[in-house]
């Protein structure tokens, strides 16, 4: 899908890794000036070196979203360096894999936080500047967890499902200030996170084909392949579309 971002600019929390990086990457080819969120140094400058090295613009946002000043000044990074906002993209993330048994006060905590506190902060943050810029885009990435219950991961599925939901809330709230806020819901994708924290001695084989069992299509997608959706969330292609929650599953929460 060739879509004309020239002239945009984008912040993407959690741009250092996996589906974010993807984002970045896929934003910056299409033109848009990228502010890449992070909060570890090194590899936020291996994904700005990425697209600069792909003739890109972008600019590091070291950061933590779970912090609201820290997340409210990656806007002020954007705005600063390039000028404005007109992307929002809340790709940053964590996950604690246990029942609720399993689950400390400091795991629900950092889940929370990260997931639900953190995508609020941003987009806050974001609101009055897109407004003033006259209407942008918010892209929350969800997950199926945000839209089904999935076993062993109590505090993920809780703070994906306030995510879902916070996205038709703000979407409902801003649609006639012409900002678009949605979300994609992946399923399984080939990140490190989907690797991440599972008990001692899991290899990564057994993950994939854990998750392949149950996938109806039988594939776990590539995160460039959630970038690809992002970048038509961002498009004018989806200007009709406020406070939906696409799958991006396979099929998955189909059955
Ligand atoms: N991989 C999957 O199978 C899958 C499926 C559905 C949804 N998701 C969601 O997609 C999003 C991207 O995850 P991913 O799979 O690319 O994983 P990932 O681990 O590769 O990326 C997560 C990113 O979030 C950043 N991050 C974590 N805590 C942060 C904080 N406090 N402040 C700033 N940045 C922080 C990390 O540094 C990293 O860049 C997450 O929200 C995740 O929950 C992942």
């Amino acid at each position: 899908m060739q879509v004309d971002l020239n002239g945009k600019i984008a912040v993407v929390s959690g741009g250092s890794s996996g589906m974010g990086a993807a984002i970045c990457e896929r934003l910056a080819a299409s033109g848009a000036a990228v502010v890449v969120g992070g909060r570890d140094e090194g590899r936020v400058a291996s994904v700005v070196d990425l697209v600069h090295a792909g003739g890109g613009r972008a600019v590091a946002g070291l950061g933590d979203v779970a912090n609201s000043a820290e997340a409210a000044a990656l806007i002020d990074i954007a705005v600063e360096a390039f000028g404005g906002i007109h992307i929002v993209v809340n790709a940053a993330g964590v996950i604690h894999r246990a029942d609720a048994l399993g689950t400390s006060d400091d795991d629900w905590a950092r889940v929370m936080s990260v997931n639900v506190d953190g995508t609020f902060f941003l987009s806050r943050a974001a609101v009055p500047v897109l407004r003033e810029q006259g209407g942008g885009v918010i892209v929350n990435i969800s997950s199926t967890c945000g839209l089904v219950g999935s076993a062993g991961l109590v505090a993920y599925c809780a703070s994906k499902g306030a995510v879902t939901n916070l996205t038709r809330a703000m979407a409902l709230d801003h649609a006639s200030e012409g900002i678009r806020i949605n979300a994609i819901c992946p399923g399984s994708v080939d990140t490190p996170m989907l690797v991440s924290e599972h008990p001692e001695g899991t290899t990564a084989d057994e993950v994939f084909a854990r998750n392949l069992a149950s996938i109806p299509e039988g594939r776990i997608p590539e995160p460039s392949e959630v970038a690809d959706l992002a970048l038509f969330l961002c498009s004018d292609a989806a200007r009709h579309l406020h406070g939906a929650n696409l799958s991006l599953d396979g099929g998955y929460t189909a059955q």
